[in-house]
């Protein structure tokens, strides 16, 4: 049941080249964009050419299904297929291209199961571009409603409702895109580490316990814009210098021991008006906090607002906030885990139990049944970045984990009578 590490090279390089930016500037394929659904349209393609009916929820999660013997409840697996700006090959593509050689797996071998096996790919993973993740899953964990699609924007003002309009989507719908236990046993998603644990110690599979959440918001800081070379230092209100110290101040609450294992992160400076002539007077901050305690997440994020809220005194600005986005941490379910845990003994394959830094769909899903994940490795942890990077081998190996969890997860559920 392994995968083929060839086939694997191939649909991830087929997957890569429909990008908006050429391949040394690394993938381009936001959320909600055209691309994102031409690279769902290929997934299509290979499901149906295996035979299996496909369907397209409201929100653009594109769903593919095998029957199993004795109907029931499904059990699924995928990822996404959007990606960061520039970013890698593998962060979801993987998990999307693991999904679809199980597919093949079963197909080919004509393996039976007695649940349907459902292979997802979710919409909008990415928050790159409307600072909300994890948006397809977030509608499968009946998580939106018509009115919060409208009031989430990208940075050229289009709401997520209009974005999905403009792709024939009806977000007046979402919620008929929720997933409920009446029709879902579990899901298991395979996605690359994006850190470097796994490799640090040469092992081969993480199965996960816990996935950080995140809260993101934007700070903007409104100073006096003037010019460079008539104001006397004394007499300005530079927004970015402020801002650099909110910089640093997110810097030094994620560090602090109080704070061991928080992320808080400035990814993305707007500065205003932008002019080596012209003293900055408005700057936006874009401030990720991750962590998998929870309180600890938004303790930093409280923190972050209120202290900062101290320097923009003393420096004579403005700051406001506005919340973007907060997703609570999330407990994998243990006899989830098991089953893989246990797949990788039988295997001898080397597996460790490890947290997730990063969002995934598995979190989102997890809300309303039963979701596991396991992580192939990451070459030196690299993610987001053209240079993301890991072994068709590895990810081969990773299916055969998957493959045998589903089918394991699958007897299980019918001992159970579920
Ligand atoms: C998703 O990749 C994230 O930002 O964690
Ligand atoms: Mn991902
Ligand atoms: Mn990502």
């Amino acid at each position: 049941m392994r995968g083929d590490s060839r086939r694997i090279t191939k649909l991830i390089e087929d997957i890569a080249a429909i990008s908006e930016t050429p391949q040394p500037s690394g993938v381009t394929r936001l959320a909600y964009t055209p691309l994102e659904r031409e690279a769902h349209a290929v997934f299509a393609g290979w499901m149906t050419d295996l035979g299996l009916s496909v369907r397209t929820d409201p929100v653009g999660n594109t769903i593919a299904e095998r029957r199993g013997t004795a109907g029931g409840r499904a059990i699924g697996t995928g990822s996404h297929l959007d990606s960061v700006p520039c970013g890698g090959r593998f962060d979801g593509i993987a998990g999307v291209v693991a999904a679809a050689e199980v597919a093949r797996l079963v197909v080919e071998q004509d393996l039976e199961h007695d649940h349907p096996l459902r292979f997802v790919v979710f919409a909008g993973e990415e928050g790159a571009r409307f600072g909300q993740a994890c948006i397809g899953s977030k509608a499968a964990g009946g998580m939106w409603t018509p009115k919060a699609l409208a009031g989430v924007r990208d940075s050229d003002g289009v709401s997520l409702a209009d974005a999905m309009r403009a792709l024939d989507f009806d977000p007046t719908e979402v919620e008929l895109a929720t997933w409920n236990r009446d029709e879902w046993a579990g899901f298991l998603e395979l996605h690359v580490e994006q850190g470097a644990v796994l490799e640090a110690h040469g092992t081969s599979i993480g199965v996960v316990d816990l996935i950080s959440g995140s809260t993101r918001f934007e700070l903007t800081v409104t100073g006096r814009a003037s010019h460079t070379g008539s104001t006397p230092m004394s007499l300005r209100a530079d927004a970015l210098c402020a801002a650099a110290e909110l910089v640093l101040l997110c810097e030094e609450i994620a560090t602090d021991p109080r704070h061991r294992g928080t992320r808080c992160t400035v990814g993305k400076l707007d500065v205003r008006p932008g002019s080596i002539t012209t003293i900055p007077g408005q700057v936006s901050l874009a401030v990720d906090v991750r962590d998998v305690d929870s309180s600890r997440q938004r303790d930093t994020a409280n923190e972050v607002v209120s202290r900062g809220r101290d320097i923009c005194l003393r420096r004579d600005v403005e700051l406001t906030a506005r919340l973007l986005s907060d997703a609570s941490p999330v407990v994998l379910p243990v006899w989830l885990r098991d089953i893989s845990s246990t797949v990788c003994k039988e295997l001898d394959v080397t597996y460790r139990v490890m947290y997730s830094g990063a969002s995934h769909d598995s979190q989102m899903v997890g809300h309303v049944i039963p979701a596991g994940m396991i992580f192939v490795p990451s070459r030196a942890g690299l993610s987001h970045v053209p240079q993301e990077w890991s072994s068709s081998v590895d990810i081969a190996l990773g299916v055969e984990v998957l493959t045998r969890s589903l089918i394991a997860l699958d007897a299980q559920l019918t001992r159970l009578g579920r």
